[in-house]
């Protein structure tokens, strides 16, 4: 595990996007795990103003979405196929074919999670996966609970979760109660895993995920155990943690 300190907001962005156009420029067809949420946004600027320099060439990366909101169609404003369209891929050059997200409106969850494993398997793995954090430790949405879930599955958002999430919806009854989500086993079985956190209020999560034992009950907690991963995070996050770097 590596722990990159950074300024603010804007320095964790900043240091990311070089880890990521570094991957992007060593293996241009590579596959990268990409997350939604407010975390990622000024990391996927700093790729688009790097695009937009003639510095990135997104033509033949291939990307894979850790998770969608079940019931969301991929048009709604507050789903994460919607998300990543507007943050990220209407802005570079990807091709659209090449970027998966799972289906929120299949209502068969166990075919949509097995397809969506299939796709990972497809692409050959990951070789980066970008991650957030959840106030609550969670990993995608794989939230606190007694044992970690290896491939992709439907999971009830936890309270804690919808209440986070709830700043992004007209009303609480608006805020999607399921979602798909990628397992542990997909995210641990990436090449690479980065990690941005930023902010006060993800201070303890940083604290029990990576000072603490691996558990389920904080699901971020098993990074500690992958061979190549990299959290970046803001001051505000490490102030739990300064005196243990
Ligand atoms: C998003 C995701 C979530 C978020 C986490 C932090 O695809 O999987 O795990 O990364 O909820 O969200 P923000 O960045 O909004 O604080």
């Amino acid at each position: 595990m590596r722990i990159i300190s950074a300024k603010d907001y804007q320095d964790v962005s900043r240091k990311a996007a070089n880890i990521i156009a570094s991957q992007v420029i060593l293996k241009p067809n590579c596959v990268l795990g990409l997350a939604t949420g407010s975390s990622p946004v000024g990391t996927y600027q700093q790729l688009i103003a790097k695009y937009e320099a003639g510095e990135l060439d997104f033509s033949q990366v291939r990307t894979v979405n850790l998770d969608e909101y079940v019931g969301l169609t991929a048009d709604h404003d507050q789903s994460y196929a919607y998300f990543m369209r507007h943050n990220l891929f209407d802005h570079v050059n990807i091709d659209q074919a090449n970027t998966n997200i799972p289906c929120g409106v299949e209502p068969d969850a166990e075919k949509e999670c097995a397809r969506y494993d299939a796709v990972i398997e497809s692409m050959g793995g990951v070789d980066l996966q970008l991650l957030g954090l959840g106030p609550n430790g969670h990993i995608g949405f794989n939230e606190p609970c007694d044992e970690f879930v290896p491939g992709t599955h439907r999971v009830e958002l936890t309270e804690a979760t919808i209440n986070a999430n709830a700043r992004f919806f007209e009303s609480m009854d608006d805020v999607p109660r399921f979602a798909y989500t990628m397992g542990i086993r997909g995210i641990m079985q990436a090449d690479k895993v980065l990690m941005v956190v930023n902010g006060a209020n993800k201070a303890q999560a940083v604290k029990d995920c990576f000072f603490g034992s691996v558990t389920p009950q904080a699901p971020g907690s098993i990074l500690q155990l992958h061979k190549n991963f990299t959290l970046v995070a803001d001051e505000a996050a490490l102030s739990l943690v300064k005196d243990l770097l």
